[in-house]
């Protein structure tokens, strides 16, 4: 198994790569990637950790051969939001980063898995797609938005709002990774009832989360660790289920050509070939149903914003 992260030397990338040197199975291999010159750096230091994964790093002209046959491509790679700004002003800064990438891959590992963690999540996972049809390589069930963050964020919350342990409460979040397209069904967590009140203020909290930490870092960023945690659950999810476990769950904004969106986050069984089988989203409260209801324009216009700027 070959997993390439491509923006490695930063702050998603670097806390990344540290948990994946940590946990990828024996007789992996890591390839980093990052313009920075600093990047071969970060592989040499990482190396010096005693598990069974070889790594390298990899910079500036060398992107093909941090690419060359990966089973697995994670891209946390652009640039981050600044106080003041959405996940859709990225939009700039972002598109032909993602393109640019997603080109390399149909070069490099065009059957890779690939997660894409670079904002804004609901447009250029579409645009990645898009670049992937072009030259006749897409595969819709090998292509993640990683939207774990989003369900680590609401198990936290959710048990720190009723006193239980974080690492027994599991929510549901389904729709996109932005704003109100983010969707907690907290009315389908096990065994815990909320107010009204509770389900209103711990969505609100849920959804701004991402703000909440482009605020906290006031300038410097947006969540790095977190997103870092978020992404090698994924990630190592994902490499047990190509290993052959049959029953790995995860959530990932897919084009799954769901009732709901042409790209949604929800529930799905990991395998060998990417995504198995689409878990159903189950019986949603009235409150759920009107927000899911609510999203579907934005998450339409987010995901043309990526088709559109791939057809030019
Ligand atoms: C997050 O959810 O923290 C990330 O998408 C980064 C951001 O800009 O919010």
């Amino acid at each position: 198994m070959k997993v390439t992260v491509i923006g490695a030397a930063g702050g998603i990338g670097q806390a990344l790569s540290l948990l994946l040197k940590n946990g990828l199975p024996a007789g992996s291999d890591l390839a980093l990637f990052d313009l920075a010159p600093v990047t071969p750096g970060v592989a040499v230091d990482l190396s010096h950790i005693p598990t069974d994964v070889k790594i390298q790093g990899f910079s500036k002209d060398d992107l093909g051969k941090a690419l060359a046959d990966a089973d697995i491509v994670m891209i946390p790679a652009g640039m981050p939001r600044k106080p003041g700004m959405d996940r859709a002003d990225l939009f700039k800064a972002n598109a032909g980063i993602i393109k640019g990438l997603a080109e390399a891959i149909v070069e490099n590992c065009p059957k890779a898995m690939v997660g894409v963690i670079t904002n804004p999540v609901n447009t250029t996972v579409p645009i990645v797609a898009e670049v992937f049809k072009k030259a006749g390589t897409y595969d819709a069930k090998r292509l993640f938005g990683v939207t774990t963050l989003d369900v680590i964020r609401s198990e936290t919350f959710v048990a720190q709002a009723k006193g239980l342990s974080a690492t027994e409460v599991m929510v549901p979040v389904i729709g996109g990774h932005s704003g109100t397209t983010i969707l907690p069904l907290l009315s389908q967590v096990d065994g815990v009832e909320f107010t009204d009140e509770e389900v209103a203020s711990l969505t609100d909290r849920i959804q701004n989360a991402g703000t909440e930490v482009v605020e906290a870092k006031a300038g410097g960023g947006s969540a790095t660790l977190s997103m870092g945690q978020a992404a090698a659950r994924f990630c190592l999810s994902l490499a047990n289920a190509m290993n052959g476990d049959q029953a790995v769950v995860e959530y990932a904004y897919v084009d799954g050509g769901s009732e709901h969106g042409e790209y949604f986050a929800q529930a799905m069984r990991l395998g060998p070939n990417g995504v198995e089988e689409l878990l159903p989203i189950g019986d949603l409260s009235a409150y759920e149903e009107k927000a899911l209801n609510d999203m579907k324009d934005t998450l339409t216009g987010d995901v043309r914003k990526g088709v559109e700027f791939v057809a030019g």
